[in-house]
């Protein structure tokens, strides 16, 4: 049986506030696979703004290997699902190595397009912005519609989609080059950069006719904005609240406007993306439809080595990243 040498990201203390470099360490070792393991060379790992409240509240282990999504090829294996060459996707990056239990593993098979779509638009924050906007958000064709971390992974998806059902779109970013970016490249209506504006203003501007479905990224002082300006039997489908996550607790700031709900009806929903697996075939078949016609448009913010993915992690916190953050480990 073949080793390994495996560079791997550890915790090594746990963040008070915006985590810095300091909490993480390399750590190289040798990895001996089991038996039964298929081992994968990983090439590109996804880095999610969900993994910050684990670091406090204890769920990342400190001193072990942290983990997130990942796609790599198949470099040892004795399963025929999975044989060497094959391209997987599993839950075990954060290491250059991944020993992985058959039943662990996703078989990924591009369709002309890149291996990257794999980890964002076609994979699973692509399913959080599809499931949460059409399921959870219940989104009606030509609605008015506010994203907040619009110029992210999900909430560009998010934006367009709206877009192609003939809604009224409107997005929050943290910067100028952003906004320009939702705008000229994406087709959003209307954008605005929440750290030098105000946030109820620019609703005001770009919905004058109130909300319909504001999709829920940030929280805080976007969500007391928003969920002012909600419109008869509108809808907030919840899929995150980052303004809070370097918080203890992961609580965001207070939200005054909650009333609005009772005279207009108000749905305030939660959902984690899970719950649409149900919806996987329909979403990579329409996913697929609208990125070959052109109306489906994604970036990605790539750093180079493990050694970045504590800076790519951090960089969701200072809007480092346009569309989907990811780190390259290996050449494809
Ligand atoms: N419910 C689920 O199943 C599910 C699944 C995936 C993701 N999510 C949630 O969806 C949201 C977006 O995730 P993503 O993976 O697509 O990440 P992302 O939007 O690609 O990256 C995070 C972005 O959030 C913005 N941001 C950071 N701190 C902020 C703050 N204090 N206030 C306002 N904006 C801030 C930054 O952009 P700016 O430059 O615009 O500030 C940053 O680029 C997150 O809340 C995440 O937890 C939920």
């Amino acid at each position: 049986m073949s080793s390994y040498s495996s560079r791997e990201i550890h915790l090594t203390s746990r963040p008070d506030g915006l985590p810095v470099a300091e909490n993480f360490s390399m750590v190289e070792r040798t990895v001996v696979p089991e038996a039964d393991d298929v081992v994968v060379q990983n090439i590109y790992m996804s880095v999610d703004p969900a993994m910050r409240p684990p670091l406090t509240n204890g769920a990342t282990k400190l001193d072990e290997p942290m983990a997130s999504s990942a796609i790599g090829k198949v470099i040892q294996s004795s399963n025929s699902e999975f044989p060497e060459g094959a391209y997987v996707r599993h839950r075990l990056g954060f290491r250059e190595i991944s020993c992985v239990k058959a039943d662990q593993l996703e078989p990924i098979t591009t369709d002309g397009e890149s291996l990257t779509t794999h980890l964002h638009v076609l994979g699973m924050t692509g399913l959080t912005a599809y499931g949460g906007l059409l399921v959870t958000g219940a989104l009606q064709d030509g609605e008015n519609v506010f994203v907040s971390a619009a110029a992210g992974a999900v909430g560009s998806v998010v934006g367009q989609i709206a877009k192609i059902k003939g809604c009224r779109v409107v997005g929050s970013c943290g910067s100028d080059d952003k906004v320009k970016h939702l705008i000229d490249d994406l087709g959003f209506d209307h954008a605005f950069n929440y750290k030098t504006s105000s946030i109820s203003k620019e609703l005001h501007v770009g919905l004058p006719k109130g909300i319909d479905v504001y999709f829920e990224n940030v929280g805080g002082a976007h969500l007391d904005a928003a969920c002012g300006q909600m419109r008869p039997l509108g809808r907030i489908p919840v899929c995150g609240m980052i303004s809070g996550y370097n918080n203890k607790g992961a609580r965001s700031e207070g939200v005054t406007t909650l009333s609005n709900m009772i005279y207009n009806r108000v749905t305030m929903k939660g959902f984690v993306v899970y719950e649409f697996a149900d919806k996987q075939e329909q979403f990579l078949r329409d996913m697929r439809t609208w990125i070959a016609d052109g109306k489906m448009k994604y970036s990605e913010t790539i750093m180079q080595g493990i050694e970045q993915a504590p800076e790519a992690l951090i960089g969701l916190f200072e809007g480092k990243n346009t569309g989907k953050m990811l780190v390259q480990l290996a050449q494809e």
